[in-house]
């Protein structure tokens, strides 16, 4: 997985550092605008891809816990096209069709045209068509002691 290659479509992951690594790779792919839905059950990595993202766009990874009170976390990023990325949590809203999605914040985040949104449990958010954007779904599941990801740029 290294820079200028393309991302893997599956990626076996060891440890909680090759979740990460996974993330850093990811983040080399990523333009301003863009947005990663994480799927996956609890406990699957998705925040902690999140970290890699942080880290490997400048920002820094220490901020990056799971928002479940905020919903919607803003870190700055040094990166030099990519300067915020906005990173929600909908656990709490999972399975409401009619959720309250405007208050969560998620309308400015895809706004935001120097960013780059990352949202987990993205299932019921109605994200699809919202906007012209590329899109990267990952997917995280239980493998073992270890995680496994499948990644694809799907069409919003
Ligand atoms: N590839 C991996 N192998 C083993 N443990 C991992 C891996 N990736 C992450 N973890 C660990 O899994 C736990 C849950 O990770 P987290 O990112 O919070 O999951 P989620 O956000 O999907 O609920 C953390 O303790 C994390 O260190
Ligand atoms: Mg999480």
């Amino acid at each position: 997985m290294t820079g200028g290659s393309e991302l893997p479509a599956t990626a076996a992951l060891a440890d909680e550092e090759a979740t990460e690594a996974l993330g850093a790779a990811i983040a080399v792919h990523l333009r301003p605008g863009d947005l990663v839905l994480l799927e996956g059950p609890l406990g699957a990595g998705k925040t902690t891809l999140v970290r890699g993202l942080v880290a490997a766009l400048g920002g820094d990874p220490a901020e990056v816990c799971s928002p479940t009170f905020v919903l919607l976390e803003t870190y700055e990023a040094a990166s030099s096209a990519i300067r915020r990325l906005h990173h929600a949590d909908l656990y709490r809203l999972r399975g409401q069709a009619a959720a309250p999605w405007d208050e969560v914040g998620l309308g400015d985040a895809l706004d935001d045209p120097d960013a780059v949104t990352a949202v987990e449990w993205p299932e019921s958010w109605s994200w699809a068509g919202s906007a012209d954007r590329r899109v990267l779904r990952v997917r995280l599941a239980h493998a073992g002691d270890g995680r496994l990801a499948d990644l694809a740029w799907i069409e919003a």
